[in-house]
């Protein structure tokens, strides 16, 4: 299991039933579900940050109809068949994609982060092995240069904190979408579509070279509406778009749907 810095002091801590603890005495409960809240309240900006509850449901609903498979198909094949150090899926929401990179990268390596204690709650149903904390990637509770990989995908990227914990010449992966994704639901919701593609290159710096870049692109094709609304509520469109655009879109079903997403391979230096 990856080794956990204490989010107030800095220790390492170690579990015994059930609890995290640190010499100092900080002391961090485990839940029953499996995971363990290292998010300090001063370190909060709200009393829930994060995705909400149905953001949460919203993508474990249209996640698991496999819709995204393809995406995952990729990343599977970019990553080493085999265990090969500890890893770390930041950003990691309800654990779709982490429980199946952990079929390859080992569950007992692995750490599931997200700041919302909904998403970890949820991905903690799923895989009962991996490590799932609630912590900020700004203030990652793990220590310097212990990661081998880490994997962003559609989530804020934190340099300083990603560039800290992992070891030199471990690998960043990160996932964005590219300017084709979801054009037909975008042109539903706005009148001005904005055409730009993702580059983790704005947010990177000469701590990380880049290995490749890669587009992947597909269509599926959306059965209902309900599908449309959870994977509306699932991206920043849920937050963005006028509510009479929202309930519009279940004109969309029945009709192809492009997925357009890049992913970028980093080395730390
Ligand atoms: C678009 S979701 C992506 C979830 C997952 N990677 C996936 O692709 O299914 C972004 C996730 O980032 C989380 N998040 C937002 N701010 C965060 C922070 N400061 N630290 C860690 N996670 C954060 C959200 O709670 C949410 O689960
Ligand atoms: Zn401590």
């Amino acid at each position: 299991m990856p080794n956990l810095k204490c989010p107030s002091c800095d220790l390492p801590l170690s579990l015994t039933d059930n609890t995290w603890q640190c010499e100092a005495g900080h002391r961090f409960d485990r839940a029953r579900r499996g995971y363990t809240n290292l998010l300090l309240a001063q370190h909060r900006r709200s009393r829930s940050p994060g995705d909400d509850k149905a953001m949460v449901q919203a993508r474990t609903a249209f996640l698991d109809l496999g819709r995204y498979q393809p995406l995952a198909d990729v990343l599977l094949k970019a990553l080493p068949a085999k265990p090969d150090g500890d890893w770390l899926d930041l950003g990691c929401g309800e654990g779709w994609y982490s429980e199946q990179f952990a079929s390859q990268l080992g569950a007992e390596r692995g750490v599931g982060v997200d700041i919302s204690k909904f998403a970890i709650d949820a991905a903690a149903k799923r895989n009962k092995q991996l490590t799932w904390l609630v912590a900020s990637g700004a203030r990652l509770p793990l220590f310097d240069e212990s990661m081998a990989r880490v994997l962003v995908l559609f989530t804020r990227l934190f340099t300083d904190d990603i560039a800290r914990v992992l070891k030199p010449g471990g690998e960043l992966i990160v996932v964005g979408t590219g300017e084709n994704h979801l054009m037909p639901l975008r042109e539903a919701l706005y009148e001005d579509v904005r055409q730009s593609g993702f580059d983790a290159g704005k947010f990177l710096d000469d701590r990380f070279a880049l290995i490749d870049s890669e587009e992947v692109q597909f269509e599926w094709t959306p059965e209902d509406e309900q599908e449309l609304q959870n994977l509306l509520t699932m991206t920043p469109h849920h937050w963005r778009a006028k509510p009479s655009a929202k309930a519009d879109i279940g004109k969309l079903a029945g009709k192809v749907m492009p997925a357009h997403f890049i992913v970028q391979r980093y080395r730390k230096q």
